[in-house]
């Protein structure tokens, strides 16, 4: 049995020694240390020995499961030295390279034109008020003087919505048309004195070079008492020179909207032409931005303020359009097509 554990130890000697990797070590840490590896293998017969015979192979035998662990060991240290060694070399790490450059990307032309529109108004006062997009008829239309059978709701021919969770019967809910619900539920939100733009997107059932089903808007309120006309061209004049530039002028044309007495609207001379016609203003001299007029009185009344104390001006303006006026865009539905290659124009 002895000469038996010599055998042993010496072959697992040449093997443990030729081992390659951590799998291979570890294979013969099984094959010879296992439970039913080599060395139990052998031991397995000791219980036949007479006592002295056995414990003097007792210590054979503990020499050399000592011995086997030993060369194990400095396998595993061996075979991991190796492999660190294969790695450092064969892909070499350089951590002063640069990282991978990825383009920083910008904001669509279309939000970039909004947060423009919004802080020239911020400048003037105006603080940014939001409403939802899903909207009810009640806002949408009644409470800005636009009943039932009023023939303005075919030009706005509207997405109507499936809304079990609403309050409000049924067919009566639908994307806003418009941001000027928006103007009602500032209204009732807080009392007078009021200055507000409210931003967002809109729908109508519309699409051709000029118009897409969702668009954006900026409506803008201001109630207070004694506000005139003259604030309403005062307010927007500023903004167009702000905007547009101070070389473009501003022309009011009357106008009608069924929330706004008087109404009108407004328009910008064409920065091509500088105002002498060309065919970007269809020989006009002059571009339209967007509608206003003096809030009505039963629109006040419909946000909970009373006519009889104030009075107030609104308008509503296109992002779209400004931003095809301001760039020279010919089909507004570039916009959204998101072809990368005119988007990174802007
Ligand atoms: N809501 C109108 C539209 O979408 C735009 C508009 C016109 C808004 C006059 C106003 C306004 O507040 O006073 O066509």
């Amino acid at each position: 049995m002895r000469e038996r554990l010599e055998r042993v130890l010496k072959s697992a000697r040449d093997e443990i020694g030729r081992a390659a990797d951590a799998s291979e070590v570890e294979a013969l840490r099984i094959r010879y240390l296992g439970k039913k590896g080599e060395l139990s293998q052998v031991l397995g017969g000791m219980g036949k020995l007479a006592a002295e015979d056995r414990r003097a192979l007792g210590e054979v035998a503990n020499r050399v499961k000592g011995e086997l662990e030993a060369l194990l060991a400095l396998a595993v240290a061996r075979v991991e030295e190796a492999a660190l060694e294969t790695e450092l070399s064969a892909a070499p790490l350089d951590v002063t390279l640069p990282g991978r450059q990825r383009p920083p990307g910008h904001r669509h032309l279309v939000s970039r034109t909004l947060e423009e529109v919004i802080r020239s108004f911020q400048r003037l006062g105006f603080e940014v008020f939001t409403g939802p997009e899903i909207e009810v008829d009640a806002l949408n239309f009644e409470a800005l003087n636009i009943p039932a059978d009023h023939p303005a709701r075919d030009m706005q021919d509207t997405f109507y919505v499936d809304a079990p969770w609403s309050k409000a019967p049924a067919g009566q809910v639908l994307l806003r048309t418009h941001t000027s619900p928006g103007q009602i539920r500032a209204m009732r939100s807080r009392p007078p004195p009021l200055r507000i733009v409210v931003p967002g997107k809109a729908y109508r059932v519309d699409s051709d070079a000029t118009h897409t089903p969702m668009f954006h808007q900026i409506e803008g309120l201001l109630v207070d008492r004694d506000i005139t006309f003259a604030d309403l061209k005062g307010t927007l004049t500023a903004f167009v020179t702000s905007f547009f530039g101070a070389d473009r002028r501003t022309r009011f044309r009357p106008s009608y909207f069924q929330f706004t007495e008087p109404s009108a609207e407004v328009d910008v001379s064409c920065g091509t032409c500088g105002g002498k016609g060309c065919r970007v203003c269809k020989q006009t001299g002059w571009l339209e931005i967007l509608g206003s007029g003096m809030v009505h009185p039963s629109v006040l009344a419909a946000g909970g303020y009373d006519p009889a104390q104030v009075t107030g001006f609104a308008w509503g303006m296109g992002i779209e359009r400004i931003a095809m006026l301001r760039h020279g865009l010919d089909d507004l539905r570039s916009l959204f097509e998101n072809d990368m290659r005119f988007l990174e124009q802007f």
